[in-house]
């Protein structure tokens, strides 16, 4: 089941992403009435209008959201929640801004349900990308969809398989950090559950992901 197909979205139905960066995923909703994209960094949304001229961008912060409550049929974060430090103001954001019988889509990286396994993979999000909040596991956001008021009505897991050189592409990431990567993942990968093993220059890991689907409660 592809991620639109999980969302149940119509195209009569309007979609708002919160962080949604150069607009890639919200352009999975492609023929939609209206889809919205807000996000933090001016240059992203810039990206977004370039090649996605269909879709109307906007800055604003996820925690303080420039819309009124009840206003969107879907509101969606993609890849972003690891990002944040404090995601319930987030979730809580969306909850104000979904109309009462509309839902809300969460996708975004997980952890490991082993502590000392989400730990090390922490440690290593971190040191190839310093603005890592956190990686969480299937428990936490289950937590967070909670104490938000939310109601989860359908969750899955995806999992693939990804190359090192693939999350740490050259030119976009300094050789130094890739090297220091590179350090980790030789001498502690196996600890973080993600599957590390060689391929010839590279490394290979599972890449795994969870959606959510929720209503207000
Ligand atoms: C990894 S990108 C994901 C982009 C897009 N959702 C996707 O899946 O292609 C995370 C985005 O979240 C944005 N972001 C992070 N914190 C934010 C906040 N508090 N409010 C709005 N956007 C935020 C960042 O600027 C970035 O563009």
């Amino acid at each position: 089941m592809n991620v639109v197909s999980f969302s149940r979205w119509q195209p009569s139905e309007t979609v708002i992403e919160v962080g949604a960066g150069t607009g890639n995923f919200l352009s999975l909703f492609k023929g939609g009435s209206l889809l919205l994209g807000i996000d933090a960094v001016p240059g992203m949304l810039a990206q977004a209008r370039t090649h996605y001229p269909d879709l109307l961008a906007a800055g604003g912060d996820g925690r303080c959201l420039p819309l009124p409550s009840d206003s969107f049929d879907l509101v969606v974060c993609a890849q972003m929640l690891h990002h944040v430090h404090k995601p319930l103001e987030i979730l809580k954001e969306m909850k104000r801004v979904v109309r009462p019988s509309g839902r809300l889509l969460v996708i975004d990286q997980v952890a490991p349900d082993k502590f000392e396994e989400a730990i090390a993979m922490n440690e290593l999000d971190l040191l190839r990308d310093p603005s890592h909040a956190s990686s969480r596991p299937a428990s936490a956001f289950r937590v967070l969809f909670n104490l938000a008021g939310l109601s989860i009505a359908d969750e899955r897991r995806w999992e693939g398989s990804q190359r090192l050189s693939q999350w740490m592409w050259r030119g976009e990431f300094p050789e130094e950090r890739i090297r220091r990567v590179r350090e980790f993942i030789a001498e502690r990968g196996g600890a973080t559950g993600m599957d590390w093993r060689a391929l010839g220059d590279d490394y290979i890991y599972t890449r795994r992901r969870i959606m959510l689907l929720a209503t207000k409660d």
